[in-house]
């Protein structure tokens, strides 16, 4: 990520996915294609029972998922620009 990127936000959508939004990739799993290439805005799934994961497609009203919003704001700045590290991403079933 350069600094002329847009800035990375995800929203914890009340009782529903994660809204990723800016200059993002998601890591294609083993075999298979990019997720998402050139999108600007995804959902991705925090229910597990999407169908299209790791995307969101509202299984999540259908099971009554609940997960409350942060009480808390994000920071402005979370984190510094920087190709992220394998081990930042939550191993399965995280
Ligand atoms: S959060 Fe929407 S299908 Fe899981």
């Amino acid at each position: 990520m350069t600094n002329e990127s847009e800035p990375v936000i995800i929203t914890p959508c009340p009782d529903g996915p994660l809204l990723v939004r800016g200059d993002f990739r998601i890591a294609p799993a083993p075999g298979r294609p990019a997720e998402a290439p050139g999108r600007k805005v995804v959902a991705l799934c925090r229910c597990g029972k999407s169908g299209i994961p790791p995307m969101c497609d509202g299984s999540h009203k259908l099971v009554g998922f609940r997960a409350p919003a942060p009480e808390k704001s994000a920071p402005e700045n979370p984190a510094p620009d920087r190709e992220p590290d394998p081990g930042d991403a939550p191993s399965p079933g995280e």
